[in-house]
């Protein structure tokens, strides 16, 4: 057990720094052993007037300190104290020049945080709080600082020498060693700051911005990677364009930067002008990255260009804020995804993803809101919370302005704030400026935590034609927030006949009626809408394109889900019906499956799903979303007491039936849909086309014909691209046919032995396989040559995979599946603390689950607590969770 408590971090304590550094210039010696970190700061006292000048505080951990010059005068060893976290000096004069260097050992940084080596290449990830273990500085966002940097390194293993901003200088030394002078024109804070050396291929291209200026764009890659970027470079350009076209921004320098490096812990980071990306969300070729693999890719590269402005123009005044720049800049790029591929398919898999997994989080000992109050450890809150929520609380902003008053707020806040580091506050006074609008209760999503949940009754009433909804919104209780204020919720509807037609809406008390759908602000715990001239009874359409982050309850039948399935005129909402309808279905068997009753198909569900595949006109990645059941995971979060073992059973035995119901249609549908043979395309409807084939691949195997194995088969031989190929594989590791299964994972950990992140997939697939077996397996992987606990994509791709999508062997009854996670965690914990936090997750969630496995699960994070120098990572998402 640890004996000192790591101590927690107030958002009321904030106080502004009392120095700020106006400039700062780094020179970097690389050694293999070693390296040297010489940094001069000009820095001067945050006030004005003649006080006392307090003491100067400079974060710093795990750093050897070499020497230390006040205004070029060495400071004596006893002018300043030295602690774990911290350097503390007394400046004498208000202005003055600090010279600091320090000895770091890049090479044995596992964390991966800070400057450290990736393969044979030195890289940098300084957010939030890594900049510290580079050298002694004021480390908080609020302080912004102009940077110049030299980095010097041997030519033959380090020929690339990279910064921020733009290469002033370069040159030789003796020796072999070579040096280049980068200067940042932008303030920044560090954690912004980055630094790559190595021996990197670089593709080359440009962007002619709205101005006509011209921009540099460089991808940078291992040699043996630079046919993979294609993808990244055309996304980057879009990306660019867009945020021109949709928000007027333009880009700031003259050159724009891509580092792929393989050992991350993130997705990627948006370092001023030098973005350093985990090699998976940059490289992406058909032949080894799947559609999936195509949209992260996009979706990352406009996430970290965004960023640009929303973070690095304008950034955050302290990490309480993250919410400012991650929700708002995962909207920007939601949106742009949007634009460029189909709105709603996008949707569907934002709102499912957000289901699953914030709203679980929501629930858990670990809720909190967008904007926190409090925090031990920083990286735990790089949170679907704070991205995922925080983003449709950007989004319920969009959707009560509208997008040309919405327009008008950004404007207005990148204005007023350009070059300043602000609050989520100051993001929401620019909106209400710019507009005339007041969102004082709509702040209650920044500061309350929980999942609402929004009831709605109906009544109508045919002698007076009138229609009422009754809105009544409630918030469970969160870890220190008993009691919750009423939220805003804009609720997106509108009302059908029984043709399923929408009706016009004219609400009670309005002059104006208000079209045929319309967003209604709910704002009060309780509250009626009437409306009016509403010639038949009709059915809500209601909380469309799910307009707010709730849970809805209307009692609707399941005849009324199969009318809104069939007939709903609003895609989203169509697909909503389905999936309600489907969890319906599925929570019914469930119970009837653990009263041990015979399991029977509402047929239903079986002919909306034979409609959908029947509707030719229906965008086929709609139909696949439809034709997906809810997932084990969303099952589980809507359980009181969840059954892992019913809801795995019932839900194989729904996707067996339906597969046995219609599969005539399938293989019909299937054949139409035709292979892409040797062409591959990532364009939106080519990506639709494969989805949708490879689920009825996925239902048709589940048919154990030997039509449906020897099809399966032959497309994982004759695929013409991954995406086809891992369908088959995984439709085959799912299956009882051992020997195909094995031939084909020998087959392809052979032809793909080189391709790490290939590799990955290979480990996912066999790792997330529900089959009993499945912690064996796992722990064979984990021996495998390719295994490595060091490179996070690794252990996502083995341990994430088992713990969090391997619900039934995770959770079998003995707890081995608790125990090996948390076996690995401890391990985990000395090398790479924010990874051993991320896999803590699964097993945070022991209230979910019956009183014997919350036992074990208990049982496995008393042990993690009690074991010597836990980080402060896994030390505050533990003890929180058994708080
Ligand atoms: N700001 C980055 C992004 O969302 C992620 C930060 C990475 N943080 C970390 N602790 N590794 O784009
Ligand atoms: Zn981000």
């Amino acid at each position: 057990m640890r004996t000192e408590q790591p101590t927690t971090i107030h958002l009321t304590d904030y106080k502004q720094p009392d120095y700020l550094i106006d400039e700062t210039h780094l020179t970097f010696e690389l050694f293999e052993d070693h390296a040297l970190v010489h940094s001069r700061l000009a820095m001067r006292v945050n006030a004005d007037g003649e006080g006392a000048l307090p003491p100067l505080v400079l974060h710093g951990q795990e750093l050897m300190l070499q020497s230390v010059k006040l205004d070029d005068q060495s400071l004596a060893a006893d002018a300043y104290q030295v602690d774990e976290n911290s350097l503390t000096l007394q400046p004498v004069a208000r202005e003055f020049e600090l010279a600091i260097t320090t000895r770091i050992e890049p090479q044995n940084n596992t964390a991966l945080e800070g400057l450290y080596k990736s393969g044979g290449m030195f890289c940098t990830q300084c957010e939030a709080e890594g900049f510290r273990k580079i050298t002694y500085y004021l480390d908080r966002p609020d302080v912004m600082s102009r940077f110049t940097t030299t980095v010097m390194a041997k030519r033959d293993a380090y020929p690339v020498l990279l910064s921020n901003g733009n290469l002033i200088t370069s040159g030789e030394h003796e020796g072999g060693r070579h040096w280049a002078t980068w200067e940042d024109p932008f303030p920044k804070p560090a954690y912004l700051f980055a630094l790559v050396a190595g021996d990197l291929y670089r593709i080359d291209d440009s962007f002619t911005t709205m101005s006509g200026r011209e921009v540099e764009l460089r991808i940078y890659v291992e040699p043996e990677n630079r046919e993979q970027c294609g993808h990244a470079m055309d996304s980057l350009k879009r990306s660019m364009r867009w945020d021109e076209d949709v928000y007027g921004r333009e880009y700031d320098l003259d050159i724009f930067m891509i580092v792929a490096v393989n050992d991350f812990n993130m997705g990627a980071m948006e370092n001023k002008g030098l973005n350093i990306f985990n090699s998976s969300c940059v490289l992406a070729h058909p032949d080894t990255a799947t559609d999936a693999a195509f949209q992260r890719v996009e979706a990352v590269v406009a996430h970290e260009y965004f960023h640009n402005w929303s973070g690095n123009r304008v950034t955050c005044r302290d990490w309480f804020q993250l919410s400012l720049k991650e929700g708002f800049t995962v909207f920007r790029d939601a949106e742009f995804n949007a634009d460029m591929n189909s709105r709603t398919v996008k949707r569907i898999e934002d709102v499912t993803f957000l289901r699953a997994n914030q709203f679980a989080e929501d629930a858990g000992p670990m809720a909190h809101p967008v904007r926190p109050d409090s925090f031990i450890e920083i990286s735990n809150f790089y949170t679907l919370t704070i991205y995922e929520k925080g983003a449709e609380v950007v989004r319920m902003l969009h959707t009560l302005l509208g997008a040309e008053r919405f327009r008008k707020g950004t404007d207005l806040y990148f204005d007023r704030h350009d070059g300043q580091a602000v609050t989520c506050d100051d993001f929401i006074a620019a909106l209400e400026d710019a507009n005339g609008v007041d969102f004082t209760q709509f702040k209650r999503w920044y500061s309350q935590a929980g999942t609402p949940v929004l009831q709605i009754d109906s009544r109508y009433d045919a002698a007076t034609s009138t229609f009422q909804l009754l809105c009544r919104q409630s918030c469970p209780a969160t870890p220190g927030q008993p009691e919750k204020q009423p939220f805003v919720i804009p609720m997106r509807m509108a009302l059908l006949d029984g043709e399923g037609r929408e009706m016009p809406l004219q609400l009670a008390g309005e002059d104006q009626g208000r079209g045929t759908e319309t967003v209604l602000a709910v704002t009060e715990a309780e509250q009626l809408f009437v409306f009016e001239n509403v010639t038949e009874e009709p059915l809500p359409s209601l909380l469309r394109e799910f307009s707010a982050p709730v849970k809805l309850v209307y009692p609707y039948s399941r005849d009324d889900r199969v009318f809104l399935a069939m007939h709903d005129p609003d895609g989203f909402n169509r697909w909503e019906a389905a999936q309600s309808l489907a969890v319906d279905v599925l929570q019914g068997l469930i119970q009837i499956h653990q009263a041990g009753r015979p399991l029977l198909l509402d047929q239903r569900l079986l002919e909306v799903h034979r409609a959908v595949l029947e509707d030719t006109a229906l965008d086929a990645a709609m139909v696949a979303e439809i034709l997906r059941l809810p997932s084990e995971a969303y099952l589980i979060e809507l359980a009181e007491v969840a059954d892992v073992d019913a809801i795995h059973h019932v839900r194989e035995w729904v996707r067996r039936e339906l597969a046995t119901g219609l599969t005539e249609v399938m293989w019909t549908r299937f054949r139409q849909l035709g292979d892409d043979g040797s062409s591959y395309s990532a364009d939106a409807e080519s990506m639709a086309r494969r989805s949708l084939r490879n689920t009825l691949l996925g239902y048709l195997m589940l048919t154990e014909s030997s039509e449906s194995l020897s099809a399966c088969v032959q497309q994982f031989v004759e695929a013409g691209n991954m995406t086809d190929r891992q369908a088959a594989l995984v439709a085959l590791v799912n299956s009882p046919h051992e020997q195909q299964k094995q031939a084909a994972l020998d087959e392809f950990a052979q032809r793909w032995s080189d391709y790490p992140l290939v590799m990955d997939q290979w480990f996912g697939i066999q790792a997330s396989s529900p089959l009993p077996g499945g912690l064996e397996r796992v722990q064979a992987l984990m021996s495998h040559a390719a295994f490595n606990i060091r490179n996070p994509n690794k252990v996502r791709a083995v341990i994430g995979a088992f713990a969090n999508q391997n619900l039934a062997n995770f959770h079998r009854a003995d707890g081995e599946g608790y125990r090996f996670v948390a076996d690995q965690i401890i391990e985990l914990n000395r090398l790479n603390p924010q990874i051993a936090s991320r896999m803590l997750t699964p097993l945070t969630r022991w209230r979910k689950f019956d009183a014997s496995r919350q036992a074990l699960m208990k049982a496995e994070l008393t042990r993690i607590l009690a074991c010597e120098d836990l980080s402060a990572d896994v030390y505050e998402v533990v003890s929180k969770s058994l708080a």
